[in-house]
């Protein structure tokens, strides 16, 4: 579970980013927070993953509060960036043994590793080539692979498809339903309404650090996404 009381996050300059946020990503739901650039979804994400303090308010992980508990917290989610952080020297291979080894996971095998890479449909001769010969699909694929290997109950993606083409983006989602059929809860930020439609189970719309327009996927049936949202954004705050 992925839950946010009051979350606010007001920066150095005074810009507020998020503002007094309450939400929750129950486990077996995907929950995606769309949003025009500079709504707040990264902050939030940010403030999820401790890596910015919060002004006021608090968020938890599996009940956990980040700020008490970093490590520990951080032991229940996997992250995937919108610019997968890797070590470019490093294989596909030798990259998810690395992430592996850092989230504390010991014993599995390269045969392991190549199971993952195949499901998250990486070509195979990608396996033991250096990552900084990857495509942007590449790159986020393995950076799937590492957090469907770490296998946290709580999975974070910030705009996880986009620079996608088309057939890596569906492929994309489809791993993202597989988790959310496991149980894990999964909370998406992006602004592809489109792909993101297909698979959420719920959605938001951030605006000036607000999420409104909640909605769950039954009330979203008939109804054009793209529209509400052109028209939510139109709206005076
Ligand atoms: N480090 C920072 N310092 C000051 N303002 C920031 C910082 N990071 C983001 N912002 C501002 O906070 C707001 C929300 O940004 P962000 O969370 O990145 O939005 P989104 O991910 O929805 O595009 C924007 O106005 C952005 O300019
Ligand atoms: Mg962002």
């Amino acid at each position: 579970m992925l839950e946010t009381q009051n979350l606010t996050k007001i920066y150095e300059d005074g810009r507020l980013a998020v503002d007094h946020l309450t939400m929750k990503v129950e486990p077996g739901e995907i929950f995606c927070m769309f949003g025009a650039n500079g709504a707040g979804k990264t902050t939030t994400i940010n403030l999820f993953l401790n890596f910015i303090p919060p002004t006021e308010g608090t968020a938890l992980i599996e009940g956990i509060d980040v700020v008490r508990e970093p490590l520990r917290s951080k032991e229940y989610v996997s992250f995937v960036s919108e610019n997968v952080m890797l070590y470019g020297n490093f294989t596909a291979i030798q990259n998810l043994d690395y992430f592996t080894k850092l989230a504390g996971k010991r014993g599995l095998t390269k045969a392991d590793y190549a199971a993952v890479l195949q499901s998250v449909g990486l070509q195979k001769d990608a396996y033991d080539a250096r990552s900084k010969t990857y495509s942007k699909g590449m790159r986020q694929k393995l950076g799937l692979a590492i957090a469907i290997i770490k296998d946290a109950p709580n999975v974070i993606l910030d705009e996880p498809t986009s620079g996608l083409d088309p057939k890596s983006g569906q492929e994309f989602l489809k791993l993202l339903t597989a988790m959310r059929d496991k149980g894990k809860s999964v909370l998406i930020s992006t602004h592809d309404i489109f792909r993101a439609k297909l698979i959420a189970d719920r959605v938001g719309f951030m605006k000036n650090g607000k999420l409104g327009l909640l909605m769950t996927r039954k009330e979203l049936e008939g109804k054009d996404l793209t529209e509400l949202y052109v028209q939510y954004m139109d709206e005076r705050d």
